[in-house]
């Protein structure tokens, strides 16, 4: 055993554990972290995906000591002030889930997908989720919701945009009154 000390949606952890141990078990068992399920325990579903740096990781797979001082975000962590991430509203709007249990690696994966592509074809959005399976074949939902994210990420930007631009023009009416 040994402490390790994870950040883990923003907040510093430390916990007496395996270094070896899977970072999943860490995350459920050790800091009661549900979002992230064990699926298949190979990486081979992405059931148990968190973000690392924004890159979307298979947490059944990774030594809890090798993700030590990074940033890890879980599903948990994705909502600001108690409004839901735009992706996870999306998930809603496009009622996604079915039996639920893979949704966890899809909205994560989503995620990280518009951070680094955020207007993707369908081509693209394929090929960004394809390592996330679901039992359910929600994959046509799931393309839905991330359309519909990026939609109003791309909304959200023009509009805090023109508050900024709006901000500037009227601070500088005070100037010259
Ligand atoms: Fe059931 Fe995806 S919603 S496995």
């Amino acid at each position: 055993m040994a402490i390790i000390r994870l950040n883990v949606n923003g907040r510093t952890h430390s916990v007496d554990v395996a270094p070896s141990a899977p970072l999943l078990y860490v995350l459920r068992n050790d800091l009661d972290l549900r979002g992230p399920r064990f699926g298949c325990g190979l990486a081979q579903c992405g059931a148990c995906t968190v973000l690392i740096k924004g890159a979307p990781v298979r947490s059944c797979v990774m030594a809890v000591s090798s993700a030590q001082g990074m940033a890890i975000t879980t599903l948990e962590g994705l909502a600001t002030k108690g409004k839901l991430d735009p992706v996870q509203q999306a998930w809603i709007d496009e009622q996604v889930p079915q039996c639920g249990f893979c949704q966890n690696g899809q909205i994560l994966t989503a995620k990280a997908l518009l951070a680094r592509n955020p207007s993707p074809t369908d081509a693209e959005i394929r090929e960004g989720m394809a390592g996330v399976l679901c039992r359910c074949m929600t994959y046509y939902r799931v393309q839905a919701a991330i359309k519909r994210a990026a939609r109003v990420i791309a909304d959200n930007g023009g509009r805090e945009a023109s508050l900024r631009a709006e901000a500037g023009a009227s601070s500088k009416g005070e100037e010259v009154a």
